[in-house]
């Protein structure tokens, strides 16, 4: 039988970079297959031409058998070949099925739109394929599990039977990433093939049989995934052994940089009067020297309380000390000056200025100081560029052109370093990062952490937000859960364990 994807020899060349160079890979039919490999080694690049995003710069593409040429993705759905993105494109005030059926409505006999029809469509697809979505419902009143659900039924309502997903378990919770993982067995067990890109060497073992590694553009092994274990992949893929935990001293705990107090933020994704606010009576303290975690399912004001502290929105009440100053009616430059640093959770929203180079988003909260600007006012390039080698080196930034890369132009993975980089760089008293090591591969992850805990022994505070339980529980000191905006329970990191944070997660206070 035909290989349902044979790519062979797979060239793009971007510019100052060779993104593909003549990688192979052969996806057969049926079977749920993982592309693993380090942040900017090409993976989205080579899905993205596979989907006809990219014209190819050399070699050829077979879909079942037949040379295939696939010009857009027009072409790549002709073929069967459906793509699911990191970042969905669903209208946000339309149902369902109406997001489903979107560029292919079909006329009932007296030239009407049929969504009678193509909703019988959608629950027969929905029914056969395990995908629960409830096909009325608007896509700004559903979770983001459920809208990835519905950009799964969108390729299969246009009958794609290879099936490519790029990181599609990065913005989910826990719980829907097993949910997904039982889909593409479901799937799988349908007859369709699935290819997915993913960091997480646990969801490859859950469920793909095999794997193709790349490394620096090209393809270096395609493994069956049960004679391999975690660790084995991990070195497969960056070329040496990966430690998974961190090393970490006692905490030298110091004085207190954070206090929050009766912390009240309204919740910005309602427009209702009397929505509960967002974060609600809050307390917390951060001392020097010391990383507290917040833990808590999404959703329960862990984003406000960061965009509260940040300057990002404003406080109902209660108040914000930094180093023992109410920061809460200060400007976002003013916390700034005042040493906060925020690793924001959108790296495309709030952390770049995609649009700007590497060089330029490296300086964009200090450019207005010694060294970067001179008395006079104006901008010092060879220090600038100095400055940009160096945080390439140091963080292992993977981009064409080094400091005058477009940061759109970077690989997801990439552009995340960019904003640690230039936080830690800062070296600011209160850090707050959040959702810090989101897209990056385990090497990359184990660097930031490693540099996260220096932060801490050189006597800064960090808050971390993350909805990773084990990445709070292998970096914190001290952890904190959030329910509905309060917390309600903290306990020392050392001595925590999984069930006891589960449940203050679920709101039962310590
Ligand atoms: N549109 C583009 N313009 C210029 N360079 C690009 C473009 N897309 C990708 N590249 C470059 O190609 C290389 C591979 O990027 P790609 O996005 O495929 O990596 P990736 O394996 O998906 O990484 P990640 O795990 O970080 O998502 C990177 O060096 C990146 O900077
Ligand atoms: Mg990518």
């Amino acid at each position: 039988m035909a290989s349902a994807v044979e790519m062979i020899d797979i060239t793009k060349v971007f510019p100052g970079v060779v993104a593909n160079d003549k990688v192979n890979l052969r996806v057969e039919k049926g079977e749920i297959h993982a592309l693993l490999g380090e942040n900017g080694a090409g993976k989205s690049t080579l899905m993205s031409i596979l989907f006809g995003l990219y014209p190819l710069d050399g070699g050829k593409i077979l879909i079942n058998g037949k040379e295939a040429d696939i010009k857009d993705p027009n072409d790549a759905a002709a073929l069967g070949v459906g793509m699911v993105h990191q970042h969905f494109k669903l209208v946000q005030n339309f149902t369902v099925t109406e997001n489903i059926i979107l560029g292919m409505e079909g006329r009932d006999r007296f030239g009407n739109l049929d969504v009678r029809a193509a909703e019988k469509r959608v629950a027969e697809l929905t029914e056969r394929y395990g995908l629960a979505v409830n096909p009325k419902d608007t896509i700004e009143n559903i979770t983001v599990g459920m809208q990835q659900r519905v950009e799964i039924l969108k390729i299969l309502y246009r009958n794609a039977d290879i099936l490519i997903f790029d990181e599609p378990t990065a913005s989910l919770r826990p719980q829907e990433i097993d949910e997904l993982m039982d889909i593409f067995k479901k799937l799988r067990d349908e007859g369709k093939t699935i290819l997915f890109i993913t960091h997480k060497l646990k969801e490859i073992k859950a469920c793909a049989s095999v794997c193709t590694v790349l490394r620096r553009g090209k393809s270096v092994a395609t493994v069956q995934v049960a004679d391999m274990s975690e660790e084995a992949l991990a070195e497969l893929m960056v070329g040496h052994a990966v430690q998974f935990t961190v090393d970490k001293k006692p905490a030298q705990i110091g004085k207190t940089v954070l206090k929050i107090e009766n912390l009240n933020v309204a919740n910005s994704n309602s427009t209702h009067k009397k929505a509960l606010p967002a974060v609600q009576n809050l307390n917390l303290e951060i001392h020097a020297g010391e990383i507290v975690g917040i833990a808590g399912v999404d959703g329960n004001g862990q984003r406000e309380l960061a965009e509260a502290i940040a300057g990002l929105v404003p406080v109902q009440s209660g108040a914000i000390y930094l180093d023992g100053q109410d920061i809460s009616g200060n400007s976002i430059r003013q916390r700034i000056e005042k040493g906060l640093g925020w690793v924001p959770e959108d790296r495309h929203k709030h952390g770049l200025i995609l649009p700007f180079r590497l060089d330029e988003n490296f300086i964009l909260k200090s450019f207005r100081k010694d060294p970067y600007s001179g008395k006079l006012g104006f901008l010092n390039f060879p220090i600038i560029a100095e400055h940009a080698d160096k945080l390439i080196k140091d963080f292992d930034i993977r981009a064409g052109k080094g400091p005058a890369t477009i940061s759109a132009g970077m690989s997801g993975g990439n552009q995340q370093k960019a904003v640690i980089a230039r936080e830690i760089d800062l070296s600011p008293d209160l850090l707050i990062v959040c959702q810090p090591t989101r897209g990056l591969d385990v090497g990359a992850i184990e660097y930031i952490h490693k540099r996260i805990v220096a932060e801490r022994d050189k006597g800064r505070a960090v808050l971390l937000i993350s909805f990773e339980l084990d990445e709070i529980m292998s970096l914190c000191d001290r952890i904190a859960a959030i329910s509905r905006g309060s917390i309600v329970g903290e306990v020392d990191a050392a001595s925590a364990n999984e069930r006891e944070i589960g449940a203050m997660m679920g709101g039962v206070k310590a």
